[in-house]
């Protein structure tokens, strides 16, 4: 028999939809989700139940429980939390962002605190068990995409969300760069070359590639993490509610359930004005005050309006396009076809801009909702499978080097080289017997080094003893396939390794992905089991919390005449309840929950008639 071939998945894994998919037989295809659909909302959300809820559930209740609900957390990932970009999202976030332990994130719900990485492991775990339904059986391996502008604690953010769902992430590879695969799959072409204008809900990439005889070579790439379909929503919301609080003094953007009605509100009128001209946006009881009482939204937005207020995020996409052409000395006229990626890019002002820098009509060869998963899909193929005579090279979207006396970038590798790549560079020593020194790397454009992204700093440490300018230490930065950085070291007058050690980065470290990912873990062994032992176990934890809240007046009640022995019959219920939850005793866990429902029943009505007061 022959063997099957292993399964790998390709995940888009999206700022507000993710799509996940696999190659059957040769052909591309988008797998669907549990529910059918093959578009997966990026939202999760902790019910009230404390149950986990992802995808178009999450995005359902979103309103009803905005401060348990994370969208566009993609915008979050890898960010410094004392970051400038970070500063600019956040009073959008209609849930509780808080300052992480490495200067990174964390997300509030309810009690207990999220990484950026934690939540989208949570999106690319529900992915994983669409894919293992579709399979029916067991995925680890997966091919993630990520922007093509996205730097290298982004990308790191990005492999550890698919370590904590338990992927194998074989590869990241850069959205653009997919589209662009799937695009050119099974298409037996001539030489040419292509553009990608990817503009999703949170970036914005722009890549040019060259196809020939099955290589993909990326030319140069540019674009914008921090641009994208939320920035248009942005540009909407404020216009609804500026005048509202010039009228009313209420700022509905500080509100977190007002803030995201608006956020939906603004979506759908945007995503309807790309085929309408007018929309009436109605948002009844968006708040109230005492002297008013309830007050009420409404507005007429026309698409000439819109396209007013967001001209200047046009503009900035017109930019990054030209710059990137004339980095990779691009005739528009040379183009071979303009790939047109990601839903916001079905706003007709886009499709006039993209017109108008490339003088045709964009391509209508990519689903611009699908075609980044397909390329992944096709990615994990070429690796795992190799059954496609495929080549694919990529480039690294920034620059890569180190701080210098002065503050000054000493630039390494340059943007647009192809990875995987490798540069050194030889420290000497500045000082008698140095026994440690340390390397700034930064990734940017800029001449000083503040300016751009700081990558991490490396100490080299236990250095020779001897006199200065006496010991050279050769260091070799390496950006792999996946465009992530790593940096080792050699004595050059031993070749013995120098050891290094990061500091300052702000990922995460190994033992909070394993915690994370072990976390992960034992929720998805919890989903196997079955769902009314879900159910029951939910309300026994929930009934748990409210005895043990309940407690202390208990004790008091005691005291006051109810007598221990209530107190007592209590506490061995719930030793029994607990004993049952632990193993798994569906039935049985069901009938200690009527008993301790009764008996808080009865205990909060001894409390009620006064007998809980100190
Ligand atoms: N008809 C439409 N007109 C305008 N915008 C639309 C339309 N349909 C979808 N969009 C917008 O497209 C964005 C989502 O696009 P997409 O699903 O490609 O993004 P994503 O892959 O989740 O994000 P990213 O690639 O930036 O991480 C949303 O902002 C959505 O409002
Ligand atoms: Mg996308």
């Amino acid at each position: 028999m022959i063997p099957l071939p292993e399964l790998v998945i390709g995940i888009d894994l999206g700022t507000t939809n993710s799509v996940v998919a696999t190659v059957q037989g040769g052909v591309p295809t988008v797998i669907p989700n549990r529910a059918g659909y093959r578009i997966t909302p990026s939202v999760v959300a902790m019910a009230r139940n404390g149950k986990r809820l992802v995808g178009a559930l999450a995005r359902r209740q979103a309103v009803t429980n905005a401060e348990r609900t994370v969208v566009a957390v993609k915008r979050l990932m890898g960010r410094r939390w004392s970051s400038k970009a970070l500063q600019e999202v956040l009073p959008r976030m209609p849930y509780t962002v808080v300052a992480g332990p490495h200067d990174d994130i964390r997300i509030q719900l309810g009690e207990t605190q999220y990484s950026p990485p934690e939540i989208s492991a949570m999106v690319l775990t529900e992915l994983r068990l669409d894919a293992e339904a579709f399979f029916g059986e067991p995925v680890s391996k997966a091919v993630i995409t990520c922007p093509a502008y996205f730097n290298d604690s982004q990308r790191n953010a990005t492999k550890d969300a698919g370590k904590i769902a338990g992927l194998d992430v074989v590869r990241i590879i850069n959205e653009p760069t997919s589209a662009a695969l799937a695009y050119g799959f099974g298409r037996q072409q001539n030489e040419r070359q292509v553009a990608v204008f990817d503009l999703g809900g949170g970036t914005f990439d722009f890549s040019i590639l060259h196809m020939f005889k099955g290589v993909f070579e990326v030319e140069a790439t540019g674009g914008d993490s921090l641009l994208g379909g939320e920035d248009f929503d942005n540009r909407i919301i404020d216009w609804l509610a500026e005048p509202f609080l010039q009228k009313n003094g209420i700022d509905l953007r500080k509100d977190k359930m007002s803030l995201q009605r608006l956020r939906d509100a603004a979506e759908k009128a945007k995503c309807e004005l790309s085929a309408l001209k007018s929309v009436e946006i109605n948002l009844p009881f968006i708040s109230a005050t005492q002297k008013t009482g309830p007050l009420h939204l409404q507005a007429t937005l026309t698409r000439e309006l819109l396209e007013t207020m967001t001209e200047e995020l046009v503009q900035r996409c017109v930019k990054v396009c030209q710059r990137v052409m004339d980095e990779a000395k691009v005739q528009s006229g040379a183009l071979g076809d303009v790939l047109l990626v990601g839903g916001q890019t079905r706003m007709p002002r886009i499709q006039d801009a993209v017109r108008k820098i490339f003088g045709r009509e964009p391509s209508k060869n990519v689903n611009p909702d699908e075609a980044v998963a397909l390329g992944a899909a096709i990615q994990g193929a070429m690796l795992l499978h190799e059954e496609q005579e495929m080549l694919l090279l990529d480039v690294t979207p920034h620059s890569l080097g180190i701080a210098i006396a002065g503050g000054f970038f000493q630039k390494i590798i340059g943007k647009n080289t192809t990875v995987p790549t490798s540069a050194h560079h030889v420290f000497t020593t500045v000082k008698d017997d140095q026994t440690v020194a340390k390397i700034t790397v930064v990734q940017g454009e800029n001449e000083m080094a503040v300016e751009n992204e700081l990558l991490g700093e490396f100490m080299l440490t236990g250095l020779r003893a001897a006199p200065r300018g006496k010991v050279d230490i050769d260091v070799i930065f390496d950006i792999s396939a996946d465009g992530i950085v790593s940096v080792s070291a050699l004595d050059v007058q031993t070749g013995a390794r120098q050891s290094i050690t990061v500091t300052a980065s702000s990922g995460l470290t190994e033992e909070e992905i394993s915690k994370a990912a072990k976390s992960n873990e034992d929720w998805m062994l919890g989903q196997k089991e079955d769902p009314e032992f879900q159910d029951r176990k939910t309300r026994a934890e929930e009934l748990f919390r409210e005895f043990e809240q309940l407690w202390p007046r208990l004790n008091q009640a005691a005291a006051n005449g109810l007598g221990q022995e209530p107190l007592t019959r209590a506490q061995a219920a719930l030793s029994v309840a607990r004993l049952q939850l632990a193993q798994k005793e569906s039935e049985a866990l069901g009938g200690s929950i009527d008993r301790l429902e009764r008996m808080l029943g009865a205990l909060k009505g001894a409390i009620e008639r006064g007998l809980g007061k100190g």
